[in-house]
């Protein structure tokens, strides 16, 4: 009876968390859920964004399912000290479960180009996984600060923390097409300048089946809605993968379409990329599909079910075309997409 500790948190992580549970309730019913608090409802509860109660659930996982955190621009959590901030709490979660690489795939199924602003030839077959370093550099950083009229972070990596995540990048790449892309700027960074060395290094070394480039950031921005086709597997430190994982949403056609899975030391962590949407929570509408994808990485990444998880990322296709979310321009709140998933996968829904 594998045991999922659940964390919906704020904004529409409550909405999507449930979708998701649903779902994997009715392809994995063995499975016991346990809810427990995150972001600024759990500091608004028990004073703390990422609560010792929390934390200690935490060892009897086997695998986690968070919701999103955070609040409006102009929410009071915005004025906490940061340890105190919503965000805080996610960060601190990624770092107790020791999760240091955050895949990230970014796929077109094949028919719903229509869902993608982009040209339809562009947006065919596109399959990328974003394989973001989650535990490193400007995020978590201790020499960092704000005083007065000057402020700084600090981005730094050692070659362990590179080595640890291109390897997760190389070993995906070996279940796919072979090819990674490691993601820099290593013409005005010397952390990138390591970055690359030790990534061309180990592939070198240990996985020379493998086509690695190395391409800049900047660039990637433009050629990844541009081009997209280019890519199979990128590799890249824990900000430019934040930034380009939103920006890779627009393919599929919405965040609401990028799931994740963080994986490292223990038990896995499976979360939407999105953030908590404040402009529409608690109204209903929300995406869930992000959601209920994550829980199908559960299956795969984190319990080694892949027909599981193959038979929710069939019903969430099906569910895409024949009730598309109004994100992706449809009509269907978030019970109606759930309801359609749920239906595609054979069960019937009263
Ligand atoms: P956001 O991702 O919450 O929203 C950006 C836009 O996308 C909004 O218009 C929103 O309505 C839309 N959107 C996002 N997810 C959607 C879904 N599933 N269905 C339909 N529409 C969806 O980004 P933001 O507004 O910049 O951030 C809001 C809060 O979320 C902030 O507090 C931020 O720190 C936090 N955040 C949390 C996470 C996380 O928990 N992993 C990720 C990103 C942002
Ligand atoms: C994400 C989010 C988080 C991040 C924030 C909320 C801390 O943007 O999961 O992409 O930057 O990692
Ligand atoms: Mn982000």
């Amino acid at each position: 009876m594998p045991k999922i500790i659940t964390l919906p948190g704020d904004g529409i992580g409550p909405e999507v968390t449930a979708a998701a549970v649903e779902v994997l309730r009715e392809v994995a019913p063995d499975l016991t859920f346990e809810e427990h608090a995150i972001g600024g409802a759990a500091y608004d509860a028990h004073g703390d964004p990422f609560p010792q109660r929390t934390r200690d659930a935490l060892e009897h996982a086997d695998a986690v399912l968070l919701g999103t955190v955070g609040g409006a621009q102009n929410s009071p959590w915005n004025s906490l000290p940061r340890p105190m901030r919503p965000e805080s709490g996610l960060l601190a979660l990624r770092k107790a479960l020791g999760c240091y690489a955050n895949l990230r795939p970014v796929r077109v199924q094949p028919g719903l180009e229509h869902l993608s602003p982009l040209k339809p030839e562009l947006a065919r077959g596109v399959d990328i996984l974003i394989v973001r370093e989650l535990l490193g550099g400007v995020y978590f950083d201790g020499d960092r600060k704000i005083d007065g009229d000057t402020a700084y972070n600090t981005m730094r990596y050692t070659t362990p923390e590179v080595e640890r995540v291109a390897k997760m990048a190389f070993w995906a790449a070996e279940q796919r097409k072979g090819r990674v892309t490691s993601v820099d700027k290593a013409n005005v960074l010397e952390v990138s300048e390591l970055w690359r060395r030790d990534v061309q290094a180990l592939r070198d070394r240990e996985y020379r089946s493998i086509h690695l480039n190395h391409e800049y950031v900047d660039s990637v921005a433009m050629l990844i809605v541009s081009d997209p086709s280019r890519y199979d597997v990128i590799v890249t430190e824990n900000l430019f993968g934040d930034i380009l994982s939103d920006l890779a949403a627009v393919i599929p056609g919405s965040l609401g379409l990028m799931p994740s899975a963080s994986l490292g030391d223990g038990a896995g962590l499976f979360e939407p990329i999105h953030g908590s949407a404040p402009d529409i929570a608690g109204k209903g509408i929300a995406n869930p599909a992000a959601a209920i994808m994550s829980a199908a990485m559960l299956l795969r990444h984190g319990l080694g079910r892949s027909d599981a998880a193959n038979a929710i990322e069939r019903a969430v296709a099906l569910a895409l075309r024949e009730e598309p979310t109004r994100d992706l321009g449809g009509q269907a709140d978030t019970k109606t997409f759930t309801n359609a998933v749920l239906e595609a996968m054979g069960t019937p829904v009263g």
